[in-house]
């Protein structure tokens, strides 16, 4: 899909000069880039299936939460960001970018107006002390220019302390880390607590219980961590640094026998499981996308044994069970609670 606001910055990342950081997170996933990797330019993203895309055509690449920790104060000459649909991830980068940018260097960063470009823009100008110019290729695609004045002494947008995790829920079971950026960040998500309720009416389907499960989308790890046990080993993957992160701090915290992999949906990983969970997400950044859930129901085909089972939640609008019998023999709605929908998934078609 074209995306506007990234064309606005594409001449700049084929332009940028001296060290150059291009900021990009799933809203720079697109199939055609079409610009040659630049040996100045590295590209700080949260994405593995991005970095793994870009670094296969050259570009040097490092997956990270938007750690910018490793780059001295003063030592990066351009910043390239297309804003991300997280306010706190926009307000930490523009502030990262008076610590990281030399006096004289350049933040452009870009976005449609609704997705609030313009009042960052206002924000990132009293951040720069007023240096500020703007382009835009229509009325709701707008890129600003902010350059680092030489003494710049103002006061830090509020990123609801995004760099640290924190705790943000608890039950009877755990207590949950997880910070801005993952998905429903700061509480249980609804869904997921109706599978774990009913979890055991996937269980008595098995002809014994699982003793691996496979979480594909994990987030901060709800549902691994709610899974695991001393006789069931969790493996918990997700394609954002930022779920990672917090999912690998609630494992180490609790002691859950289970491991934390990056993977773009599963890629990668090898191994086929008795039981793969999962709450599918269906937005890719500002995008709607409805190619994540056949995805996502490819790669549990791919990773279900033979003889094991899927437990998939979704909204009840969603319609999971037209799409799922493409890929299982057998699809079976098996509760819901007016707002959500648990579907058992099995017999995957080979
Ligand atoms: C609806 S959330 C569910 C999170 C968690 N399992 C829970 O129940 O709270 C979907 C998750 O899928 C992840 N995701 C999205 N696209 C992905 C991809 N291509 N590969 C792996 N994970 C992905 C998102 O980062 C998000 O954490």
């Amino acid at each position: 899909m074209k995306d506007f606001a990234f064309d606005l910055l594409r001449p700049e990342l084929i332009q940028a000069t001296g060290t150059t950081l291009w900021i990009a997170d799933e809203n720079a996933l697109q199939p055609e880039l079409g610009i040659a990797p630049r040996t100045n330019i590295i590209v700080i993203s949260n994405r593995i299936d991005l970095t793994d895309t870009l670094s296969e055509q050259g570009w040097q690449c490092r997956f990270t939460d938007f750690d910018f920790s490793g780059y001295p104060d003063g030592s990066i000459d351009t910043l390239i960001y297309r804003i991300s649909k997280e306010k706190p991830i926009v307000h930490h980068v523009i502030n990262q970018a008076i610590r990281l940018l030399k006096p004289g260097g350049q933040l452009f960063i870009a976005g449609l107006k609704n997705e609030g470009i313009k009042t960052y823009l206002d924000k990132a100008k009293k951040r720069f002390d007023g240096q500020l110019q703007t382009a835009k290729s229509d009325k709701n695609t707008w890129m600003g220019i902010l350059t680092r004045p030489d003494d710049c002494d103002t006061e830090l947008l509020d990123d609801q302390d995004y760099a640290q995790l924190r705790e943000i829920a608890s039950d009877a079971n755990y207590a949950y880390s997880s910070k801005p950026g993952v998905f429903g960040w700061n509480k249980i998500d609804k869904g997921s607590e109706f599978l774990i309720e009913q979890l055991p009416l996937f269980m008595e389907r098995l002809k014994q219980l699982p003793n691996r499960v496979l979480d594909l989308g994990c987030g901060y790890g709800y549902l691994a961590m709610n899974c695991a046990s001393d006789d069931c080993f969790v493996t918990a993957t997700d394609n954002n640094a930022t779920a990672l992160q917090a999912c690998q701090d609630n494992f180490t915290q609790h002691n859950i026998n289970g491991e934390v992999i990056p993977a773009n949906c599963a890629e990668g990983i090898s191994e086929r499981y008795p039981m793969v969970i999962c709450n599918p997400p269906f937005h890719q950044g500002f995008s709607v996308v409805g190619d994540l859930t056949d995805i996502f129901l490819r790669a549990t085909r791919r990773r279900l044994e033979n003889d094991g089972i899927a437990a998939f939640v979704v909204n009840l609008h969603i319609p999971l069970e037209r799409k799922a019998s493409a890929h299982f023999d057998r699809v079976e709605t098996i509760a819901d609670n007016g707002s959500f929908k648990l579907v058992l998934l099995a017999k995957p078609k080979r």
